[in-house]
């Protein structure tokens, strides 16, 4: 459930914003999701709209759809769910298959790629059937989504011959077996293609993962869309004592991740009833991103859960963009380091140190023996210094991404 804002092509970029598909009709199970029709039934005015509806203005970058949410289904193939737009209940599906046939999404995905949009398959989602016994059968199943949704060719493609620009992994559940095997099978597949394709993921705010936390470390990804909310390091959090954890994403993004320029998302509800916890208005969630931009390299953008209650919350995606664009800056720059923090020193509050991947952390209050990050939370993640691991692109500029979404 849940989601973010993206990522923009050159991986230079992203942003995060997820739009959401409402299921606003006969399916009760998909009911009570992050979607703006799930949580305001009454309001049909607002359920999520056709994809190129969100596609007329710059505030979004990135679209994961959301989701494929059925990896192996009736026929041996998978389904996709996007709410009311497009589900195997409503629409036609292919013989022998639970897969819909929306060709019409094809029409607006090309639509959105036109406009520089970059529109992703987000697989899994919070009610997902997914996940894999065995390398192989995640190498298969990556050969089968190449086919339906990227470069490769099938006759049963539900969005035609739209070609989507790569796909993004919300797994929640299930173990992590082939995960890894599968996005490299995904990179085989792109590196020969004529158009370059991305891949991301939208793991939970706790460190590490539960569910892709060792595929995070194995496999090459491009951005992650870190789900702040429904978790105790969500953005309600951002001020307590030890809560937000931004700063940990951001030394795995370059000392830990395969691809040290891999993009981090600060992925954020888009409105209160977009998720149990997280929601910020808008002036908190712009101070938060434009100060995670300016302390953290690994920064990408804003993601957002999910598009329909982004635009029925006033545009706050829009906003979001506007606050980043206006906080403006040409990228990131590192702060001098501090002394490194010694074990046997005592620190009073506003005094500096360096630790942890080359962070500079300020000491809260009076403290000895407390290391930074460390469960006392007495020490301030400032962001990464000048001392720190493989340095990323620092001419990204930030995006917005949207989850156009479903479930
Ligand atoms: C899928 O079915 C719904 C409900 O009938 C309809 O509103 C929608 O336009 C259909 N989608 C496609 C892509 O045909």
């Amino acid at each position: 459930m849940t989601l973010s804002l993206v990522v923009r092509a050159l991986f230079a970029t992203l942003i995060g914003a997820q739009v959401s598909l409402v299921r606003a009709f006969d399916n009760t199970r998909y009911w009570g999701q992050n979607s703006y029709g799930a949580a305001n039934s009454g309001d049909a005015a607002n359920f999520q709209k056709p994809l190129a509806f969100y596609c007329q203005d710059d505030a979004i970058d990135v679209f994961p759809l959301a989701f494929l949410n059925v990896f192996f289904g009736t026929g041996g193939e998978p389904s996709i769910n996007l709410a009311n737009v497009c589900n195997p209940t409503d629409n036609a599906t292919f013989s022998g298959t639970n897969l819909p046939n929306c060709a019409s999404v094809g029409t607006d995905i090309k639509t959105c790629q036109s406009k520089g949009k970059i529109v992703t398959m987000s697989l899994g989602g919070a009610t997902g059937s997914v996940g894999f016994s065995s390398d192989s059968q995640g190498e298969t199943f990556a050969d089968t989504v190449w086919n339906l949704f990227l470069g490769g060719t099938s006759s049963i493609r539900p969005f035609g011959d739209a070609v989507l620009d790569g796909v993004d992994l919300d797994i929640e559940g299930g173990t992590s077996t082939g995960y890894a095997a599968f996005v490299n099978r995904i990179r085989s597949h792109a590196s020969g293609a004529s158009k370059q394709y991305y891949v991301t993921a939208a793991p939970q705010c706790v460190y590490p993962d539960a569910s892709l936390g060792g595929v995070l470390n194995a496999a090459s990804f491009d951005a992650i869309y870190v789900q702040f909310y429904n978790n105790p390091c969500g953005l309600q959090a951002f001020d307590s004592a030890s809560g937000w954890d931004f700063g940990l994403w951001d030394n795995w993004a370059r000392t830990i991740s395969p691809n040290p320029n891999v993009k981090v998302y600060v992925g954020a509800p888009a409105s209160s009833t977009a998720a149990g916890t997280g929601y910020e208005p808008i002036g908190t969630l712009s101070s938060i991103a434009v100060q995670m931009r300016q302390s953290f390299p690994s920064f990408g953008g804003v993601m957002l859960w999910d598009a329909s209650q982004a635009y029925a919350n006033g545009r706050y995606d829009l906003a979001i963009k506007n606050a980043l664009s206006a906080a403006g800056g040409t990228g990131f720059t590192f702060p001098a380091c501090s002394a490194a923090y010694a074990s046997g020193s005592t620190y009073t509050a506003g005094q500096q140190a360096s630790y942890q991947g080359g962070h500079l952390w300020t000491a809260k209050w009076w403290t000895e023996g407390d290391t930074p990050g460390g469960s006392a939370g007495a020490w301030t993640d400032d962001g990464a210094c000048a001392s720190a691991g493989p340095k990323q692109d620092a001419t990204s500029r930030p995006r917005v991404g949207s989850r156009f979404f479903r479930v």
